[in-house]
């Protein structure tokens, strides 16, 4: 089974930030409205999320070797309201189907849950990323709507999402 460390982001990490956001089969499926052109942009990208612990978290996603592998985030935190919105990338396509992903999921979730106190983590997925559903429905999202919105390649916006009290009684009967 797959085993993951998160660590938060840093500048330094921008250069291999920049590579895996740029690498088509990964962009694909991400969404990103100003996709950055230069290292320099995705430096001032990390720099506006250090600035902002409140609201913005991101990890370094690291292997068994402590090689890094790719990023999750955790966006929009209302601490008042008790949500974030979550979003991943392994941006080691070689490491896809691994079990890194889920891993590095259940991880930000923890994190979620247990370090911020949040009671609710939200996410929206193209329908074609099939990939990445299956890797949220093993970490135990469920789906809440479908949005015929414009989506590239066509397809719906999913919207999933996972409680506290789901996910402790998922570590609770995965622990027993
Ligand atoms: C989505 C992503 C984070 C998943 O990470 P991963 O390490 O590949 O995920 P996992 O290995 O934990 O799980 C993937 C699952 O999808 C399954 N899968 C792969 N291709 C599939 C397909 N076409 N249809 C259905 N299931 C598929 C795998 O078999 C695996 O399930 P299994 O363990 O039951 O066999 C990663 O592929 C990625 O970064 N993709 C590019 C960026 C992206 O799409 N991010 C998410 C945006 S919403």
């Amino acid at each position: 089974m797959a085993t993951v460390r998160l660590r938060p982001i840093a500048t330094s990490d921008a250069e291999l930030c920049f590579h895996w956001v740029t690498d088509p089969d990964v962009a694909r499926h991400l969404g990103l409205t100003q996709p950055p052109r230069t290292i320099r942009d995705e430096q001032a990208w990390i720099s506006s999320v250090l600035a902002d612990p409140d609201h913005l978290r991101m990890f370094v996603i690291e292997d068994e070797s402590a090689r890094p592998i790719g990023t999750s985030t955790l966006r929009g935190i209302e601490p008042e309201e008790g949500f974030a919105f979550f979003g991943i990338l392994i941006g080691e396509k070689a490491l896809w189907d691994h079990g890194y992903g889920t891993a590095a999921t259940l991880a930000t979730l923890a994190f979620a849950f247990q370090h911020l106190g949040l009671r609710e983590v939200r996410l929206s997925c193209y329908s074609q990323n099939q990939r990445a559903l299956r890797c949220y429905e093993k970490a135990g999202f469920q789906r809440v709507t479908q949005h015929w919105s414009w989506v590239p390649e066509g397809g719906a916006d999913l919207r999933m999402s996972i409680t506290r009290e789901r996910w402790e009684e998922m570590q609770q009967s995965s622990a027993s």
